[in-house]
């Protein structure tokens, strides 16, 4: 067979180039050449047809939809419930899982107590690690208290090594730990570069499709907040979960982000503990501090992704700013804030113009729904006039451009949790009422933000 050839291809226009140049000779575009394998066979057997096209290939049978079978996939669960959740009920036969997090945040740990319990359920398992050595997993295991683990580890980085194994030792299950450092020799480009890391994922997809063993990518986050390089690889594979929360908090969330096999959105939740990840099977009142007496500038509210409602409390510091005042946000979208500034000074009267903003949404907890609107002005007006809300207060919904309140999805299950977890007031958007009255619960339903502002002053 002749040797693969490389050439370096223009992620924006398709051109190409026998080397790599910084610009694209084709059109001009800078930095967005990556190298690319071309198979030596491609271009032999072109065929010209009459519709003056060049095609390689012969028209293929075409079947109807509902002539084929559909099988449910056979998934197999790793016993370690939170992320079952996440994964929609196990590993998938074949399927291929991206997971992604900041160094340090536990990707290692949980899959390696995920490894174990498959090979304990029977499942052969192959652990192949590039980042670290033999002897630093096995001392991790033994913190982790499962040294008699039968997983099989392999420490390699180069992906043909990697495919032979696998081959040799049939594992049901492998972990590639990571595909920053797994590298093809078929490229000459450094590992972790984009090329890189497309190639080897691409061969290892390929590899899962065929052979229907599942494959769990280890991935990292760059300090712009995407997996490095490659978002390419997002769309080659069957799932991404992303490990969220802060390292010097003890809670960590998983969190499936694309899932060809269960649910997006999905959050699995874990503290990290000296024994390794422990899942939180009853997370909703995590994010919340414990504060003896109510404080202003702190508002709770409910976030429903996924399928369980998680209470989260949100806090907000106004405070006298410079000439150009600073707007920060943790773990709420930054432009949203800006946003429902300007809806709070136009619709509600309540001007922070010369005022620093921070808000925080507690427990390193990432919230991306719009429910949280109304408990980020809350909270935010709460500082600003030094006045807490009262105890037990809580509320969400999202809040437009002209000011209106709208109703967030599976309203009566965020007030039910709320309720359960000892929550007496609520100020909620008004298609999120209840019919009929959650007992210990006190209901304000608004449709515009200035009312929400009302109903809270008249509160005192
Ligand atoms: P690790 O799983 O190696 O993270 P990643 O693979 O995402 O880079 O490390 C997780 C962190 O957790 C590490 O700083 C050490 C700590 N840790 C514990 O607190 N308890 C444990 O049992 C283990 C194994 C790690
Ligand atoms: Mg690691």
């Amino acid at each position: 067979m002749a040797k693969d050839k490389t050439t370096f291809t223009c992620t924006e226009c398709g051109g190409t180039s026998p080397r790599w140049l910084g610009k694209c000779p084709a059109c001009g575009a800078w930095n967005t050449l990556v190298e690319t394998v071309t198979e030596a066979s491609a271009g032999k057997n072109r065929l010209s047809t009459p519709q003056g096209y060049a095609g390689a290939a012969h028209a293929q049978a075409v079947t109807p939809l509902a002539a084929i079978e559909a099988q449910d996939v056979a998934r197999t669960p790793s016993g370690i419930e939170e992320l079952d959740r996440v994964l929609g009920g196990g590993v998938v036969e074949g399927g291929v899982v991206l997971i992604g997090g900041d160094p340090g945040i536990g990707k290692s740990t949980l899959l390696l107590q995920a490894m174990d319990a498959l090979q304990r359920a029977g499942l052969p398992t192959l652990y192949v690690t590039g980042e670290e050595s033999g002897a630093q997993v096995a001392l991790r295991s033994r913190r982790l208290g499962i040294d008699g683990s039968q997983v099989q580890l392999l420490a390699e980085i180069q992906l043909e090594k990697i495919l032979a194994t696998v081959d040799a030792t049939q594992p049901a299950v492998v972990v590639i730990d990571s595909i920053q450092t797994t590298y093809s020799d078929q490229l000459t480009s450094a590992p972790g570069s984009v090329a890189q890391v497309r190639e080897c994922a691409a061969h290892l997809t390929r590899m899962a499709k065929g052979t229907g063993i599942a494959v769990i990518l280890v991935g990292h986050v760059t300090k712009e907040g995407a997996l490095a390089g490659p978002r390419v690889l997002e769309h080659m594979v069957d799932t991404v979960l992303y490990f969220e929360g802060d390292t010097h908090s003890q809670f960590r969330m998983v969190r499936a982000i694309k899932n060809r096999f269960g649910a997006v959105n999905e959050i699995g939740v874990f503290a990290m503990t000296e024994k390794g990840l422990k899942g939180v099977s009853n997370p909703s009142a995590i994010f919340l501090s414990q504060h003896s007496e109510p404080v202003p500038g702190s508002c709770v509210m409910v976030t429903l992704e996924g399928t369980r409602p998680l209470l989260v409390e949100i806090q907000a510091l106004v405070d006298s700013g410079g000439p150009s005042p600073r707007r920060l946000s943790v773990g709420l979208d930054k432009d949203r804030l800006a946003m429902l500034l300007a809806v709070l000074h136009r619709h509600a009267g309540v001007a922070c113009m010369d005022q620093d903003v921070f808000v925080n949404a507690v427990g390193g907890v990432r919230i991306s729904e719009p429910a949280a609107d109304l408990a980020v002005m809350l909270s935010i007006t709460s500082s600003l006039r030094g006045k807490a809300l009262p105890r037990g207060f809580l509320a969400f919904g999202e809040v437009g451009l002209a000011g209106e309140v709208r109703p967030a999805p599976r309203g009566q299950e965020r007030l039910k949790e709320a309720a359960k977890l000892g929550f007496s007031v609520a100020v909620v958007p008004k298609a999120n009422a209840p019919k009929r009255p959650i007992e210990g619960l006190s209901i304000h339903a608004v449709e515009r933000v200035e009312e929400a502002m009302n109903v809270v002053r008249e509160m005192g």
